[in-house]
């Protein structure tokens, strides 16, 4: 199965997309909690349009060992969380809602810390069976764009972004 290929033009454009409907929502988020590694950009793109702070989390699903794990934990989190989270408003931004597993690890994570409102923004959600459920009582969830269940190569995953373009151009009608 081809895998798809997304430029940095179409990511930002993605983007874009999601704060006009962030904003039409009427969600009005206090800071972006980014996923790491690949929500980085992402939330980074939405900051030109929501101008929010962002902080940043890191899960991992290996151990301190460096052994694969089925349950992930936290590699890095926000500094002073209970005294940063509770009562905000908060907009958390992935890249890809794959498994979900993360984003619902994430999710249940923040909440224990009690902000007023969590809402989800990933640009990518694969349409398949998941592993990770959105608790119940997230405020919105939002996708830039539905897609099957193939991998998606992003320009920040390219080595060669030159050749990233030119795939993608020749892969366009
Ligand atoms: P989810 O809750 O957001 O669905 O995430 P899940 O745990 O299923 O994702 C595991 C890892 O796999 C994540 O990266 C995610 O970004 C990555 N991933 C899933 N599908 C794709 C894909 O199609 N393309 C790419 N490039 N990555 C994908 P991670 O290991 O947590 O770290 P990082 O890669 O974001 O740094
Ligand atoms: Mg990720």
């Amino acid at each position: 199965m081809e895998k798809y290929l997304f430029s940095y033009q179409e990511i930002h454009r993605t983007v874009e997309s999601l704060a006009t409907r962030i904003r039409a929502s009427g969600y009005r988020a206090d800071m972006i909690v980014a996923i790491g590694s690949g929500g980085f950009i992402p939330a980074r793109i939405l900051r030109t349009y929501l101008d929010l702070p962002i902080l940043a989390v890191g899960i991992a699903y290996y151990d301190r060992d460096n052994r694969p794990t089925d349950d992930p934990r936290k590699v890095q989190w926000i500094e002073e969380a209970e005294r940063t989270l509770k009562g905000r408003r908060i907009l958390l931004v992935d890249e890809v809602d794959d498994s979900r597993s993360t984003l619902e690890y994430c999710v249940r994570e923040l909440m224990s810390h009690e902000p007023a409102s969590i809402a989800v923004a990933v640009l990518h959600n694969k349409n398949k069976p998941k592993r990770g459920a959105m608790p119940e009582g997230v405020a919105l969830y939002l996708a830039g764009l539905e897609i099957e269940d193939r991998w998606v190569s992003y320009p920040w995953d390219a080595v060669d972004i030159d050749a990233h373009d030119a795939a993608i151009r020749g892969s366009r009608p």
